[in-house]
């Protein structure tokens, strides 16, 4: 897996100012490929320690990595693939349910039940290969139903075969940051200067219809920037190429590029690990040049150069948010970042309201 990991100089992480987090959704703990055997693996969300593992069945399961009895981590303990053994005194939790079955201490003067204690379990699904946790708010009570949940984000895909590639990489910088940057379509000349993309001297003037769907914007289906050299690529094939890129809250951006039969699609996501940092996380898949050799690795080398681009500017830009500064968002170039802090308030305030009444032409240079 292409890890991308952010230090500074001096090895230690840098984090700017803190973001408001969006409870009661699912986020990307970690790829689920990690959870095999009888390994128990910790990974944060939303600054919550989670231990992770997989059951005997297949199941996969996200626990608080604490122990309800006295707070130690779950994860130093034991997992047999059916149970979850706290190592301080050895309390026994079914971890999918996170209810205690054996409490070792019990005698047979105790009234106790161990059965109605619970730790803290979160559903859990794995999907497009990684584990999707569902992070309620604090004090939400114990694990929903899964029919009251949202829908666990999904990669399109449009045919039986296909391939497919992820990548990883942490940022210095709060999810708002994060999620604006990926958003921006500004930085492309400047951040993204390659040889196999694009250059500064390729810069000319764009107009992009964006249209306003539930919780999110879309930028209508158009023909892709003729100025990059992955989408010439793609024209190959001769036949009209369309894109088209979904912002979705809390966390998500959908693209989907379609010539005839052949498709791309890919699901980025930026999520908070603390209130002041946080992880990109890109999967695609493909059946374009499905036949060619290579083509995965050579996507893979190319797909993290440029999201570690996108990390070394922000790891520059973390420098800079040390120090609170005060920030602009001009019009249009910046428009979906308003769109987007818009939408993450309406969700946090429960009032619903889209910032966008229709479709909205935006122009920029890029
Ligand atoms: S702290 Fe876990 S059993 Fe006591
Ligand atoms: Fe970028």
């Amino acid at each position: 897996m292409a890890r991308l990991v952010t230090l500074d100089a001096g090895g230690s992480a840098i984090a700017g100012p803190t973001a408001t987090l969006i409870y009661d959704d699912w986020y990307p703990a970690l790829r689920s490929d990690q959870l095999r055997g009888k390994q128990m693996v910790t990974a944060m969300l939303l600054d919550l320690p989670l231990v992770l593992g997989r059951k005997t069945g297949g199941e996969v399961f996200a626990m608080r990595d604490s122990c309800p009895h006295r707070g130690i981590p779950l994860s130093h303990g034991w997992f047999d693939g059916e149970r979850v053994t706290c190592r301080y005194h050895g309390w026994e939790f079914e971890p999918c349910s996170g209810q205690c079955g054996t409490i070792p201490s019990l005698s047979s003067f105790d009234r106790l039940y161990a059965t109605r204690i619970y730790a803290s379990a979160y559903p859990c699904v794995e999907r497009d290969g990684y584990a999707w946790v569902y992070v309620p708010r604090a004090g939400a009570g114990r694990k929903l139903e899964a029919a009251e949940l949202p829908a666990v984000p999904k990669l399109a895909k449009y045919s039986a075969k296909f391939r497919t590639a992820h990548l990883t990489a942490d940022l210095p910088c709060n999810v708002d940051h994060g999620i604006i940057g990926l958003m921006d379509p500004a930085h492309g000349p400047f951040v993204h200067q390659a040889w196999w993309w694009r250059s500064r001297a390729s810069i000319r003037e764009k107009t992009k219809l964006f249209e306003p769907i539930p919780e999110g914007f879309r930028m209508a289906a158009h023909a892709p920037s003729g100025n990059s050299a992955p989408y010439k690529l793609l024209g190959v094939y001769g036949e009209p190429v369309e894109t088209t890129i979904d912002f979705v809250l809390p966390n998500r951006r959908y693209e989907t590029i379609r010539c005839g039969p052949k498709w791309f699609t890919s699901l980025t996501t930026v999520t908070p690990v603390t209130a002041s940092t946080c992880r990109i996380d890109v999967v695609a898949a493909w059946n374009v040049f499905y036949n060619v050799p290579f083509v995965t690795p050579i996507a893979k080398f190319f797909g993290a150069k440029f999201v570690r681009q996108d990390q070394v500017t922000m790891i520059q830009q973390a420098e800079g948010l040390r120090h609170n500064p005060s920030l602009m968002l001009i019009d249009d170039a910046d428009k979906p970042a308003k769109w987007y802090f818009a939408l993450k308030q309406a969700r946090l305030d429960g009032s619903g309201k889209h910032p966008m009444d229709g479709p909205v032409e935006l122009h920029w240079r890029s």
